[in-house]
């Protein structure tokens, strides 16, 4: 398997119609069945995102095409990202960003008959290579087998998130990041 890591805007750009048919497949499933709508959404969200200075996509490719992807972005001073929360009230001092504090795992995903080989393990570890912020962060459904593998990854609960209106509800979760 051949990981490539893409930080050049353009570049990462192009990659979209790629990861398209693998976000698809990956999020078609139980629990998130989505459609054609939130797909369109990915790719709204998609365009705007590979922009932002600091964003990173990193592919898993072999002779069978794309198995996975991963990206994710730093958060910038105005985000909302730790808005929404159900459960708990995060102190001021926790959710100051200064687009260096914190970097989001905003999607990871790897095709069903892909997995169990270490694909997410090593798009996730090339995801951070090099990245200096203090930590990570994610959302995920917490009825996804992937929320008990992220803590196997050491991420820890920050709490219960809605992030927009009708969502449904996520886990927020977070692991520090050696300098
Ligand atoms: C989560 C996901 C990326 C993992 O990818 P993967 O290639 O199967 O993961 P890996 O093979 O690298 O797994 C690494 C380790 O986690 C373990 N693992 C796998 N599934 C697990 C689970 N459900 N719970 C806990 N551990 C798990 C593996 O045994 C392996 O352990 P090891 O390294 O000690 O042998 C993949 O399952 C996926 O795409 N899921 C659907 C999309 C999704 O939910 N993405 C995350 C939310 S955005």
């Amino acid at each position: 398997m051949e990981y490539i890591t893409v930080t050049d805007p353009t570049d990462a750009g192009r990659q979209l119609d790629a990861l398209a048919p693998v976000y698809e497949a990956v999020f078609g499933e139980p629990p998130y069945l989505e459609g054609p709508r939130d797909v369109a959404d990915f790719l709204e969200r998609y365009q705007r995102e590979h922009k932002t200075p600091g964003f990173r996509l990193v592919l898993a490719r072999d002779d069978g095409g794309l198995a996975g992807f991963a990206y994710g972005l730093p958060l910038g001073s105005g985000s909302g990202w730790w808005s929404g929360f159900l459960d708990t009230d995060l102190p001021e001092d926790f959710t100051r960003e200064d687009a260096r504090r914190t970097f989001v795992v905003m999607e990871l995903a790897v095709l069903a008959d892909r997995r169990g080989h270490g694909v997410g393990r090593a798009l996730h570890a090339a995801l951070l290579d090099g990245v200096t912020a203090e930590r990570v962060t994610l959302t995920v459904r917490p009825e996804a087998p992937a929320a008990a593998w992220y803590e196997r990854l050491g991420y820890q609960l920050v709490g219960l998130t809605r992030p927009w209106d009708e969502a449904p509800v996520y886990q927020s979760m977070i692991k520090p990041l050696q300098g």
